[in-house]
């Protein structure tokens, strides 16, 4: 086969160090950078790597239990470098006051956090934002929740997370964009380039810290921290692109993951933390270890001792130790052994002060709290636009939604009145001041009926519909959440099934982190609302839905099972040697499960709106290397709607075993009521390339299958020929 593309994974890029943008002003700063790091002393470098929790830092300036759990002296306490996790801008002041008062060299601290899906108003999940299939909504909500988390006195946030997921069973799949590489790689870009904006000189941005590098996402049996084994081809193919994106769009720093990768727990991986990250991916930003994973490399048994398990996780490229001694209280005598070298210490100290330096905190520890910034947006009602268009409509038989304001509602399930609606990671978001399904209908003129209790339930003969929302509780999800059950509860498949009885209109709402197995009840329900988690504005968004004062958008960015042993269910399977035959579903020896139907329950890239969009007519021009497909849509409904235009591709013959189909390009457009859309794309050969069995990626010539539609059963379109 020729070759076209040839990128090896190793070619290393030119570094640039320092994004600022004068060259005399870079060298400058380098220049004093430097200055200081000569005068610190080797402890005190090691203490800028290494971040530890606000508990540590009392305003007495005396040693508490935690740094006695931990061993740790004053002297080490006012050197270290990073805090993760402060609740206010006050305890941020203090903190940074009383470390500035304590150091010797009064190197301002960076407070990082984990802000995934807003600070304190609380947007969306990350899998419910992935579901807009916008990244222009999501780098929105990643700079509102930038502007309201910097304005606490937050740096960095621990965010976006690019794993691909692929197992409902793992909670984390709640964090993630869902099981395509593609959709993953651009939203992954979105967030980095909402969180960072126009720069870190302008103090309403925060850095990135993009993370788990790498392969989290395949965690096996879908359980937390457990095992991972995948081939370098997956890991290049699936699993990077969408950390290259975040680096390629400026992402500071870098979380290494807890998994094993060819054996190795990767915060001891120099291949991937830095072969692969700092030569390949060419960044050049921080490295820093997820919670206690230096630790955790004795748990795992490749360390005995803090010192062999901090040389290891050092020397393959962490540089901040999360939350434990381990660097603190070893590297010193490393380096001075002659074990560890102090060079690489130099180096990474001189990154971690770049990094402080390029979030302006030199000039100003303060970054931003006494600016007295004002946020002009009206967050609340953001996240409710936001979550509006991050809920997925999985079914709407008969037309029953929108409900119509004359309509007489019944409202039940173990949702209708809970405020439940943050889902994990919105530790400062407060439960109490989210928006419940039953308070919004009460905002509405609608009439509506709540009944809670079965012994009720005969009341909803007298009404139109009946909404019923169900669904997982927040603590369900996220991490440490990984389930081996992804059934609704009996109590809410019961309420369905006695709803049932009396009322056959039944729109079911799901609250969840994942998706679920909803095959028990859908029989038995009209339409669905998936809703995930949508944040502070919960039932304001899905009254909005429900009652069409918005018109539904969003797609599944990851497939809806119809059984837990599905897992990993996803739609871009690799083609097998016997493949399932939908034609004659009967015949045996092929890939198949025996007592479960092929094939998801929703497939990925679903989801409905209450216009009438159709794909109307559709073509591909062919121009060298490359081809453009044009397409129009029209709308033969009287609402405005917006469609998800999906792109896919087979490859007919490859070197390598491929997806049977692969997401390639979407775009969301919106075709106004009886009106038209015209639209068109442009694919390249770079697009179809893909990595062969020596890590190349590249092209080959050859004939591709298109698919052009509205999900991933998209019909075919054509076919386009690459000759090479
Ligand atoms: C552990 C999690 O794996 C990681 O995602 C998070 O950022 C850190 N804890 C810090 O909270």
């Amino acid at each position: 086969m020729k070759k076209v593309i040839e990128r090896h994974p190793f070619e290393v890029k030119i570094k640039t160090f320092l994004s600022l943008k004068n060259k005399k002003e870079t060298i400058m700063e380098q220049e004093k950078l430097k200055d200081l790091l000569k005068q610190m002393t080797l402890e005190e470098k090691i203490g800028q790597m290494t971040q530890l929790t606000p508990t540590f830092f009392s305003e007495s300036g005396e040693i508490t239990g935690p740094m006695l759990e931990l061993g740790l002296s004053l002297e080490q306490l006012n050197s270290i470098g990073t805090v993760l996790g402060t609740h206010t801008k006050e305890e941020v002041i203090n903190i940074q006051k009383n470390y500035l008062e304590q150091s010797r060299l009064k190197i301002p601290l960076i407070f990082m956090a984990d802000v995934i899906h807003g600070y304190e108003t609380i947007f969306p999940i990350p899998l419910a934002l992935a579901s807009s299939f916008n990244p222009k909504l999501v780098k929105r909500m990643a700079h509102l929740s930038a502007k309201e988390a910097a304005a606490a006195g937050i740096h960095v946030t621990f965010s976006p997370m690019a794993d691909l997921v692929r197992d409902a069973r793992w909670g984390r799949v709640l964090e993630s964009n869902g099981e395509d590489p593609h959709l993953n790689t651009i939203m992954t870009k979105a967030y980095v380039e909402g969180y960072q904006g126009d720069g870190l000189t302008n103090k309403q941005n925060i850095a990135a810290c993009v993370k788990h590098f790498v392969g989290y996402g395949e965690s096996q049996g879908g359980k937390d921290y457990n095992t991972v084994d995948m081939s370098d081809v997956v890991l290049f193919q699936d699993h990077l692109p969408s950390f290259k994106a975040a680096i390629d769009a400026g992402a500071k720093l870098v979380m290494s993951s807890f998994n094993l990768f060819r054996g190795v727990p990767v915060t001891a991986s120099h291949y991937l933390l830095t072969e692969v990250l700092r030569d390949h991916l060419a960044f050049d930003g921080v490295v820093i270890s997820d919670w206690a994973a230096v630790s955790e490399l004795v748990q795992h048994r490749v360390a005995d001792s803090k010192a062999s398990a901090s040389k290891k996780a050092f020397e393959a490229g962490v540089e901040i130790d999360m939350m434990t001694d381990f660097y603190l209280n070893s590297l010193p005598d490393l380096v001075k052994s002659g074990e560890v070298s102090e060079q690489m210490i130099d180096e990474t100290v001189m990154r971690i002060l770049e990094l402080k330096n390029e979030l302006g905190l030199f000039e100003d520890p303060y970054r931003g709290l006494n600016d007295n910034f004002t946020i002009e947006e009206d967050l609340r009602l953001e996240s409710r636009k936001i979550a509006t268009e991050s809920m997925v409509l999985l079914k709407n038989n008969d037309q029953v939604l929108p409900l119509k304001p004359t309509e007489k509602i019944g409202l039940a399930g173990s949702k209708a009145t809970s405020r439940d609606t943050l889902g994990a990671w919105s530790w400062i978001g407060e439960i109490d001041a989210s928006i419940a399904i039953a308070e919004a209908f009460a905002e509405t003129e609608m009439i509506v009926d709540l009944a809670e209790q079965i012994v009720d339930f005969d009341r909803f003969q007298l009404v139109d519909k009946v909404v019923i929302a169900v669904g997982e509780t927040g603590t369900e999800a996220g991490e440490a959440a990984s389930k081996t059950n992804i059934k609704l509860t009996p109590q809410d498949i019961e309420t369905v099934k006695q709803i049932y009885q009396w009322n056959k209109n039944i729109v079911l709402v799901v609250y969840s982190g994942r998706p679920l197995d909803l095959t028990d009840i859908e029989p038995y329900v009209k339409a669905i609302l998936y809703a995930w988690f949508p944040g502070s504005e919960a039932g304001r968004a899905i009254v909005d839905v429900l009652t069409g004062k918005t018109n539904p958008s969003a797609k599944l960015p990851i497939s809806l099972p119809r059984s837990v042993g599905q897992m990993p269910l996803h739609y871009n399977h690799y083609s097998t040697g016997r493949p399932f035959n939908e034609e004659n579903p009967t015949i045996r020896y092929m890939s198949r499960y025996l007592d479960v139907m092929e094939g998801p329950l929703y497939p990925f890239g679903h989801g409905l709106n209450y216009s009438e969009i159709e794909l109307i007519e559709a073509n591909i021009v062919d121009k060298q290397n490359k081809f453009i497909v044009h397409y129009t849509l029209s709308n033969k409904s009287d609402v405005d709607g917006q469609e998800v235009v999906q792109f896919y591709i087979r490859d007919c013959v490859s070197e390598v075993v491929r997806p049977v189909r692969e997401l390639k390009h979407f775009e969301k457009v919106s075709v106004k009521a009886n009106g038209f859309y015209q639209g068109s794309f442009e694919i390249t050969i770079d697009n179809l390339a893909y990595v062969h069995s020596d890590l190349k990626r590249f092209t080959d010539p050859g004939k591709f299958e298109l698919y052009l539609g509205f999900d991933s059963n998209a019909p075919k379109l054509g076919e386009w020929e690459y000759q090479g």
